[in-house]
């Protein structure tokens, strides 16, 4: 029998949030948190949630948080018996090939992702046969049968420490051709067979518009996702993960900053540093919007929807993570 959820621990709850969540729709979000922590007793479940997920899913039902490569590594050690992804379909399969053992929910089908849909394990192939011998290194944001095809994985925190880790003067890389970059960038002398499979929210960036924000906000740190085409990029003060802005941010604890990123992880980032004033020109991930506090409830009470992926797949995609996550950063 899971214990309910009481008044006070609730209030405690809404104080973390309350600079970001207004009390009204606290009120309504307060039954669904109080349903979900009680499913997640009965459930035996762990709620894993991306830096792009709503502050009332972040900061008040998640047991894990983190960027592409933080979920990954922690996934792979949760004991509950149900892992719920509040991410994207691609973050739920890296659970599951990782952690097989486990039955991962994903709260809403629809939470797909345009990087990963850009490309199949057929185009993997060809590839690799029109380029033989070179390794093949893949974004975490694709799908598990391309990840298979792969050599080894990569997120936006371990993309140049991966290339850097194979020793080699030439790679694929696939599919984000703005990451690619950034990293070609910095690794010069390697050359790279880059895939056209941008970010939806990324590559809607301007180098323009960072310039316009520079010029109201004089002195004012500019952090980029290196999914921004290199144009924004080169505006940059930092360039990083989702959580390596957030760990600048928590660092330099600036008085005014303008994250260049999908713009609910400024609320997030928020929460943790009451004195900083964001900046961000709000492009939202249609996918990551999908999930929501009602569709985590009815994914614990009915148990869905269950993510399976073949076990030839699994095998073949989870040596691509495990080489990634061998390497330091
Ligand atoms: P990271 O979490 O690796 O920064 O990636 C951002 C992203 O676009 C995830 O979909
Ligand atoms: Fe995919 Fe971009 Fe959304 Fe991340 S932000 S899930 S890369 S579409």
């Amino acid at each position: 029998m899971a214990t309910p959820t009481t008044a006070t621990q609730l209030d405690a709850i809404f104080d973390r949030v309350k600079r970001v969540i207004p009390p009204l729709e606290w009120e309504i979000q307060k039954p669904l948190v109080a349903r979900i922590l009680e499913l997640k007793q009965e459930r035996n479940a762990a709620i894993l949630a991306h830096t792009y997920q709503v502050p009332e899913i972040y900061h008040t039902i998640a047991d894990i948080q983190g960027d592409s490569l933080q979920l990954a590594r922690e996934a792979m050690d949760v004991s509950a018996d149900v892992i719920v992804m509040c991410g994207v379909r691609f973050m739920a399969e890296t659970a599951k090939i990782l952690n097989p053992s486990k039955t991962v929910l994903l709260p809403d089908l629809r939470a797909g992702c345009s990087m990963a849909n850009s490309i199949t394990a057929d185009d993997v192939r060809r590839l690799k046969a029109e380029n033989p011998g070179v390794p093949v290194v893949t974004y975490v944001n694709t799908n598990a049968d391309v990840k298979a095809e792969s050599d080894i994985c990569c997120t936006s925190s371990n993309a140049r420490q991966v290339v850097e880790s194979l020793g080699v003067d030439k790679i694929i890389f696939i599919p984000d051709p703005y990451l690619g970059k950034w990293v070609q960038s910095q690794l010069p002398h390697i050359q790279m067979v880059l895939w056209n499979g941008p970010c939806e929210v990324h590559i809607r960036f301007t180098g323009e518009q960072v310039r316009e924000l520079k010029q109201k906000y004089p002195g004012m740190p500019v952090l980029v996702h290196p999914e921004c085409p290199e144009d924004v990029i080169a505006e940059a003060d930092y360039t990083g993960s989702t959580s390596g802005m957030s760990r600048w941010v928590g660092d330099h604890k600036p008085a005014r900053v303008a994250l260049i990123t999908e713009c609910t992880m400024a609320d997030n980032v928020s929460v943790l540093n009451p004195g900083v004033e964001m900046i961000r020109p709000c492009n939202l991930c249609p996918h990551m919007q999908r999930i929501s506090l009602r569709s985590v409830v009815n994914s614990l009470e009915r148990m869905e929807h269950t993510i399976e992926i073949e076990e030839n797949i699994r095998v073949r995609a989870k040596q691509s993570l495990d080489r990634m996550l061998t390497v330091r950063i």
